[in-house]
Parts: C-alpha cells; structure tokens; sequence
C-alpha cells in the first residue's frame, strides 16, 4: 500500500488433504480472503510453494492456473457474484463455457446441477428475481457445475438470514458428505462447530488448526484429478514448462 508493505500472511505452513472440511475463522484483516485467494489459485504468494494435487503452482503460467482452476475448483462468495440480465441457467453454465462444453451438454449439465440445489423450478429467473438464499444457491451451482475437487466458500452465510443461512450451510455440508473438499471462511459458529477442522488465522499466522485431519479417501475420488487427468490438461509431471 503505497510506500508500506503489507504481509497479509507470513510464514504460513499446513497441508488439506482431499475429502477434508475446513472451516477458517479469525478476526477482520487476519488474513483469511488472502489465504483463500492463494489457495483458489487467484493470487499467487510472494514467496514460499503451493502444492496443489502435487503440481507446483509456481511452474504454471496465468491460462495454465486458469485451466486448473476452472477444472478443479468452484467458488462461492458472500455476494453471490451473479450476473444479473442472465438467468440463473445460465449463470450456472458459464464456467462450461470456459470449459469448452457444447451447448446441449453445458444446459444439461447446468440443469442438473440446479436440481442438487433444488432450484429446477427457478431456472429461468433473473437473479433479481430470487431470494438471497436462492441466488446463493444457484451460485452453489454455478461452483459445482464443473464437478471441482475443492469448493472455496468465503463467508457464503454472510448476507443471509439465519433461515437461508441454514439451508446453504446444509448444502456445503450436503456436497461435502459426496465427496467435495470443502474449505469455508466463516463468522457463523454453527459452521465451525459441524467442520472436522478448524483452522484459525491470527494477524497472518496460522494460530491453530495446521495439522489435517485424516479423511477416508476411498470415498474422495473425483474425476479432475484422477491418476493422468491432469497430464491430459497439459499440468502433470511431464508438461512442457
Ligand atoms: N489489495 C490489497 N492491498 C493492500 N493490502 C491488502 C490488500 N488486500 C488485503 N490487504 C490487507 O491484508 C490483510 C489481510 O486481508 P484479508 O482480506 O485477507 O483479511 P480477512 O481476514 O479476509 O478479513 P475480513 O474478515 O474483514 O474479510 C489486511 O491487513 C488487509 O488490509
Ligand atoms: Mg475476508
């Protein structure tokens, strides 16, 4: 920030393994969003590794980290980040687009994934025409349409009503009991209290929570990153750097 330099994480250090649910707590300006940022593959550390399904992150230029991170990895933000003049069918397929999915397919599949949050009756409404429950709902969607590996949720009850609160947050753990791996900055108690982990952000550090906790991987076997899937996105061991 101008002449200051502000290190919104130091000298951070922990491992998620896949099928996990972690829940990120700490106060305001602790580093959390930036955590998740770094983890989602939107911004990259000054310093230090990221691993992420044993691809060093560093070796993959900007359209590479996009790739990954549209094939692997859905979003949900406190603000829903809809566009509006769209309809929520078509909210939820655009990451397919970026995916290269033909048309059929991308509403089928967007269709679907509408039904699992139990909005197929909503499909050609504006997202000003919805509740705030129902427009994180079908951003819900719109980050699992891709089949990710790993959801991001940074504060997703944020703007909710303790009722809609309730219903997304039994969503995430829904999606989480199928096999996604689950990682939610969170204020609300009740999502922290149902995570397996908690991991606490404090002033940039990481004050408790580093160690994972075991998962049984049987249940966790999701397609983007099956044994050569992401060799055949041009990431794995063999890519040309
Ligand atoms: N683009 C930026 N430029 C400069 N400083 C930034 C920037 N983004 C974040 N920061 C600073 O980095 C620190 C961590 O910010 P971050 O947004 O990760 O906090 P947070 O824990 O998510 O907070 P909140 O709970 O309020 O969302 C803060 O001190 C913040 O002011
Ligand atoms: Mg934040």
């Amino acid at each position: 920030m101008g002449d200051s330099v502000v290190s919104a994480l130091r000298g951070v250090d922990f491992r998620i393994e896949m099928g996990e649910n972690v829940a990120i707590i700490g106060p305001s300006g602790s580093g959390k969003s930036t955590l998740l940022h770094i983890l989602g593959l939107l911004d990259r550390p000054t310093s230090g590794e990221y691993l992420f399904a044993g691809v060093d992150t560093d070796t993959l230029d900007d359209d590479r980290l996009a790739v990954l991170r549209n094939r692997a990895i859905g979003f949900v933000f406190q603000s829903f980040n809809l566009v509006s003049g769209e309809s929520a069918l078509e909210n939820v397929a655009s990451p397919l687009v970026y995916a290269g999915v033909k048309r059929k397919e991308r509403i089928e599949r967007a269709a679907d994934a509408l039904g699992r949050v139990g909005l197929q009756d909503r499909m050609h409404h504006d997202p000003s025409q919805l509740s705030g429950g129902q427009r994180q709902r079908v951003a819900i969607a719109r980050a699992i349409v891709t089949r990710p590996a790993l959801v991001l949720a940074d504060e997703p009850t944020g703007n909710l009503d303790s009722h809609s609160s309730g219903e997304v947050f039994e969503l995430l753990q829904q999606l989480h009991s199928e096999g996604l791996t689950l990682v939610t900055i969170t204020h609300d108690p009740r999502i922290a209290e149902r995570a397996a982990r908690v991991v606490s952000v404090e002033d940039g550090v990481i004050a408790a929570g580093a160690a994972s906790v075991p998962v049984d991987d049987s249940v966790f076997a999701p397609d983007a990153l099956a044994p050569g899937a992401l060799d055949a996105l041009g990431l794995g061991e063999g890519a040309d750097r």
